[in-house]
């Protein structure tokens, strides 16, 4: 397939406590297997074969004893070291080389998810010069990126609203033309000293190279206590779909 996976396995963790202490979130369990496969077995039950995954420095030997060449799980893996949590845009720009002109499906380490992603790139392939985005209506639309909706158009993105603008969060599944690498280079870090995926998400909106699919079935990221609990729960009772 035309397309690169990338899976974003950095930041710091430090919702997580004491769980935390000595591992990286994305190793800790979600089922029966560790977090990090979840997003891993999206990427490769689409049909993508070539994945980078992103974290930092402190476990980054525990994601290659766990992960190796990539051959257990029917890919080719390459690694890439963020030497600071600078944020999720920080750590996709160490995708270019990676992804050398393809587009990319990223999704973040600690979203699980029911669906497959198919569907979604179905939907983005129609438009192959544009960023496309995953949305899905939640009950706590403050803790995301909150798409704003004006008919079936997005108008705008939000990161972590106080006053969020409609119910819909933009999930951490995202898919990019190879130019999401010059729009990075063009950002600013945020309030929170990172470069946001959410500023990469409206410059394509300003552009009107945005578009979106609603993610069906279950969704939930795990990074605090309550979400990985919950995350845990969503799989026992239905195991998502990886393919
Ligand atoms: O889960 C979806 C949400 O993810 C979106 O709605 C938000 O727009 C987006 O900003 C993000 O929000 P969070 O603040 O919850 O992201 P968090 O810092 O928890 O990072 C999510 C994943 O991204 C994490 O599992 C690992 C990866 N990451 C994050 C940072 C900050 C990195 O690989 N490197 C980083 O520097």
């Amino acid at each position: 397939m035309n397309i690169r996976g990338i899976v974003l396995a950095g930041g710091k963790g430090t919702r997580l406590g004491e769980l935390t202490k000595v591992t990286n979130k994305h190793l800790l369990p979600v089922g029966s297997i560790p977090m990090v496969y979840h997003p891993l077995k999206k990427i490769v039950g689409c049909g993508i074969r070539d994945v980078l995954l992103v974290s930092g420095t402190e476990h980054m030997g525990d994601f290659v004893e766990l992960l190796g060449s990539g051959k257990d799980h029917q890919c080719a893996l390459t690694y890439r070291v963020q030497d600071e949590a600078g944020g999720i845009a920080q750590a996709l720009a160490l995708g270019e080389t990676f992804c050398s002109g393809h587009r990319c499906l990223v999704i973040l380490g600690d979203n699980i998810f029911y669906s497959s992603v198919r569907p979604m790139i179905e939907d983005s392939s129609h438009h192959p010069d544009w960023a496309w985005i995953g949305i899905k209506k939640v009950p706590d639309p403050g803790r995301y990126g909150v798409a704003e909706l004006k008919g079936n158009q997005v108008t705008g993105i939000e990161e972590k609203p106080k006053q969020p603008k409609s119910d819909f969060a933009v999930i951490g599944i995202y898919i990019y033309p190879a130019d999401v690498f010059d729009v990075i280079r063009t950002l600013k870090p945020s309030g929170r000293g990172e470069l946001e995926i959410t500023d990469v998400n409206n410059h394509y909106l300003k552009q009107g190279r945005m578009g979106y699919s609603i993610l069906e079935g279950y969704w939930t990221d795990a990074g605090t206590l309550d979400s990985l609990y919950y995350a845990n729960q969503l799989v026992r009772e239905e195991s998502p779909i990886f393919g």
